[in-house]
């Protein structure tokens, strides 16, 4: 075990002791493979230094999927604004991103998936176009879509606010609640999103309703047509609930993220009203988990690291337990399956 600055830091390199912030709260976990984002956020916290074990490394796929999902940030980031700013849309990088999301998807569902959701504020409308494209893509996999169909939804996922572009920025980027008018104005990002991708060559009709149909609603309410149920494209539909989940699941300045059994539920209440019901179900068993390594709280005051994702039930995962919050600290870690004890559950995710 060495003592590492953390301007030395490399991914790939395996931390050998738990990361504790001041208050106490647990950052990182010994035996975690460290990662760029982990540096960021050792970064942002002023930790200054780390130990970590010699001689060990992270699986290289880990490290491709970390690289694909920086790039898809920086491709839609560049392709946002050079849109804004009334220049053509980049349709060959959206499709070489959205290429190697695809294989990378169709290789390994879960690295990627534990990637998803390190949103912040500044960088939110970036990432959540990535994260809407993964979770579509993923849902899309798991229905038994082909290659080309999945590049074709993960295209229309990752576009599909693209009409935001051509919306006021005092309207889009206003902090409080839009008038009515505002409301309205808004609601225009689907037909705008609808022209831009149906004149641009080389995306095709599907992309372009995917853009203009994700926020019609099964029961006929959404706008901007009022379809419903199979009226609406199927994969508008799987964007659609990709978006809600992803938007409940991000911190937001008017609001505290959802954890993802929260925002399954509100999906399962509302699935036959807003959603695609079979879907949504689809969606929840696949996505909608903790991934393994997650540290959570629990409403008893334990605090563990997630074992397994118990994705099939997903939103109850296997817990080992390291510490409590408060009370007596916990000398021998231990197991916990939120399975087989249904009054404990999750209140918080601490990293
Ligand atoms: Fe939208």
């Amino acid at each position: 075990m060495i003592k590492v600055p953390v301007s030395e830091l490399k991914p790939g390199m395996k931390l050998a002791k738990d990361v504790h912030l001041e208050d106490g709260r647990i950052l990182l976990l010994s035996g975690f493979a460290v990662k760029q984002r982990y540096i960021r956020k050792l970064e942002l916290f002023n930790i200054e230094h780390v130990y970590i074990e010699e001689g060990e490394a992270v699986p290289l796929e880990e490290l491709r999927e970390e690289k694909v999902y920086a790039e898809a940030f920086n491709t839609i980031k560049h392709v946002l604004s050079s849109v804004r700013e009334g220049k053509e849309l980049d349709v060959h990088a959206v499709k070489e991103t959205v290429s190697d999301i695809v294989q990378r998807v169709i290789n390994n569902e879960s690295v990627f998936m534990q990637l998803t959701g390190i949103r912040d504020i500044d960088n939110y409308t970036f990432l959540h176009s990535v994260d809407v494209c993964i979770y579509s893509v993923v849902t899309g996999k798991n229905l038994g879509l082909s290659k080309t169909d999945l590049t074709e939804l993960g295209i229309g996922a990752i576009l599909h606010d693209i009409g935001k572009c051509k919306i006021p920025l005092e309207v889009l980027m206003k902090p409080g609640r839009l008038t009515e008018d505002e409301f309205h104005v808004m609601k225009l990002h689907t037909i705008y999103g609808h022209e831009i991708i149906s004149n641009t060559p080389g995306l095709n009709k599907r992309v372009a309703n995917i853009a203009c149909q994700h926020h019609e609603k099964w029961d006929g309410t959404g706008y901007p047509v009022g379809l419903s149920n199979y009226q609406i494209d199927k994969f508008a539909r799987i964007v659609t609930i990709a978006d809600i989940y992803d938007a409940l699941t991000a911190d937001r300045v008017y609001k505290k993220k959802d954890l993802p059994h929260e925002a399954a539920e509100y999906l399962m209440c509302y699935s036959s009203v807003l959603v695609d019901p079979e879907i949504t179900k689809l969606f929840i068993k696949n996505i909608a988990f903790y991934p393994a390594g997650s540290i959570v709280l629990l409403n008893t005051g334990e605090i563990g690291s997630v074992i397994e994702a118990n994705k099939h039930v997903s939103i109850r995962p296997k817990i080992r337990v390291i510490a409590r919050k408060e009370g007596p600290p916990v000398f021998e870690p231990y197991e916990l399956d939120l399975v087989k004890n249904p009054s404990i559950f999750i209140i918080d995710i601490l990293g």
